[in-house]
C-alpha cells in the first residue's frame, strides 16, 4: 500500500490501462472486463482489476496533468511491480486533417514542463516504448496515426500553438511526457493512445455521448494489444 493506493501487491496486473477520468475506468471495468474487483478508491482514483479474454488487466485512473499521473504511475511501477502502462486519453488536434474521433499512437512527447528537469533529465522530449508501440500498431493496422504530442501543464494557456506545430506535434494533452519519463527512469514500458476530442484549428468538439462511443474504439485497441503482451 502507498499513501495514494490501498491495493495489495497482488491486486494489480502487470499491465495497466490508464484513462484520466475515474468514471472512464469504471466504464471500462463494467463493460469490457470480467471477474472485476475494485482495488483502489483512495481520492476517487478508481482502480479495477479483472480479466479480458482470460488475461489479467488493471484499469486505473491517472487524474489530470503530469503531477497526478506522475504519482500514480511511479507507484504502480515501483511498488506494485507493474511492467506496462498504456495511457488511453483524449487530445486536442493541431490540424484540420487530424479530425475528432481519430486515434493517435504517441511515439514521442515534447514538453516545457519542469517534471523531468527537476529530476536531472534535461531533454524536452522522451519516447514511448517501441515494443508496446509495435504491438499496438499491429493490432490497429492502418486505422491509426503515429506521431509526437505536446504535453502541456496548462489547459487554459494563453500561448501560441504554432510553436508546438513547428516542433512537429500533432496534438496536445497533459500526461504522456510524465508517464514516459517514469517508465524511462524505472526501466519499465509505457505507451499512449489518444482519441481526438476537440480540434483546436476549426473548433469542432465532441458531445459527451459521442465521446463515450468513440472511446470504445481506443479501449478495444488497448485491450486487444494487452492480450498480446
Ligand atoms: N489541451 C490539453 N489537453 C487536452 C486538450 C487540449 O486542448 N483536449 C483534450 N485534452
Amino acid at each position: 500500500m502507498t499513501p495514494h493506493n490501498e491495493a495489495e501487491l497482488g491486486d494489480i496486473a502487470k499491465t495497466v490501462l490508464m484513462p484520466g477520468d475515474p468514471n472512464r475506468a469504471k466504464y471500462i471495468a463494467e463493460n469490457f472486463l470480467e471477474d472485476v474487483e475494485l482495488v483502489n478508491k483512495v481520492r476517487g482514483i478508481l482502480a479495477y482489476t479483472g480479466t479480458y479474454k482470460d488475461k489479467k488487466v488493471t484499469v486505473m485512473a491517472s487524474g489530470m496533468g503530469m503531477p497526478s499521473i506522475g504519482i500514480y504511475s511511479y507507484e504502480l511501477y515501483k511498488f506494485y511491480n507493474v511492467e506496462n502502462i498504456i495511457r488511453i486519453g483524449t487530445a486536442g488536434s493541431y490540424s484540420e486533417d487530424l479530425k475528432i474521433f481519430d486515434v493517435v499512437l504517441v511515439d514521442e512527447a515534447y514538453t516545457k514542463s519542469s517534471f523531468a528537469k527537476i529530476q536531472g533529465y534535461e531533454p524536452d522530449t522522451i519516447k514511448s516504448s517501441d515494443i508496446l508501440n509495435k504491438v499496438i500498431k499491429e493490432v490497429a493496422g492502418n486505422d491509426i496515426r503515429v506521431g509526437k504530442v505536446y504535453s502541456t501543464d496548462v489547459f487554459y494557456a494563453n500561448d501560441d500553438m504554432n510553436e508546438y506545430i513547428q516542433k512537429g506535434c500533432l496534438c496536445t494533452e497533459m500526461e504522456a511526457f510524465a508517464l514516459f519519463y517514469n517508465a524511462y527512469q524505472l526501466g519499465k514500458s509505457a505507451a499512449c493512445i489518444l482519441t481526438i476530442s476537440d480540434n483546436l484549428i476549426n473548433h469542432e468538439e465532441t458531445t459527451p455521448e459521442q465521446r463515450e462511443k468513440s472511446l470504445n474504439k481506443m479501449i478495444n485497441l488497448a485491450l486487444e494489444s494487452v492480450i498480446k503482451l
